[in-house]
């Protein structure tokens, strides 16, 4: 069966890309990167497409007179590239309602915090502050509300009482690394995706999309 042809969207780092690179590369795993766009020429993200031999391009936002004509031209990179889903990987962009409709149950993130709780940037200091034992991160499908949409899979990490952010979010990271190449795995066999706006599971691994660590 044909791979399903993915792009990843960056801004810095790129370990969840890399966490992407290293699944596409297992025999038998259904999806391949086939592009790698960042809106930031000095990411780091697009050394590691380099290593890859994926194709990296910059797409730089300030060049651009506003957010659509920035999404135009993300749009447009990914369709030349026959893309057939988008994986937000650490892109530090708000993407515009026009931009997310182009691309229904096609357009996947992920967040550092067990969604709904913790929106936004500084997940884990929102995290820590509210005390919580339990902590993680989502896989969710994109929709015009910021990291709102239909939750595809999760995975939890303890809070341990000697947590700073820095730890927590290196444990958090971790489970990232897991997750986003098991909801991938998930959405090109098909045995995730949205239907109505909601996320529909479905066969092998539904029940699997909850990892738990509860030994860290
Ligand atoms: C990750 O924590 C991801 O959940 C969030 O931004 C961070 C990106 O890290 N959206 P990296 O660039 O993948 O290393």
């Amino acid at each position: 069966m044909a791979k399903l042809r993915v792009a990843a969207l960056i801004s810095g780092r790129g370990s969840n890309l890399q966490a992407l690179l290293d699944a596409c590369r297992r025999p038998g795993f259904p999806a391949e990167i086939v592009l790698v766009i960042s809106n930031r020429a000095e990411a780091e993200g697009l050394k590691r497409a380099e290593r890859a031999g994926v194709p990296g391009l910059v797409v730089d936002h300030r060049s651009f007179a506003d957010r659509e004509a920035f999404d135009a031209a993300l749009d447009r990179a990914l369709r030349a590239a026959d893309v057939q889903l988008v994986c937000l990987a650490g892109f530090m962009r708000l993407l515009t309602p026009g931009f997310v409709s182009a691309w229904p149950g096609r357009l996947v993130n992920i967040h550092p915090s067990l969604l709904p709780s913790f929106k936004g940037l500084g997940s884990h200091a929102q995290a820590l502050a509210a005390g919580v034992a339990i902590h993680g991160c989502t896989v969710h499908f994109v929709t015009s509300d910021l990291d709102a949409g239909p939750i595809i899979a999760q995975a939890a990490v303890p809070v341990q009482n000697t947590d700073d952010e820095a730890s927590l979010a290196a444990r958090v990271l971790e489970a990232e690394h897991r997750l986003y190449p098991l909801a991938l795995s998930m959405l090109a066999e098909g045995r995730a995706r949205l239907e109505n706006g909601r996320a529909v599971l479905q066969g092998r691994g539904a029940a699997d999309r909850m990892l738990f660590n509860p030994a860290d």
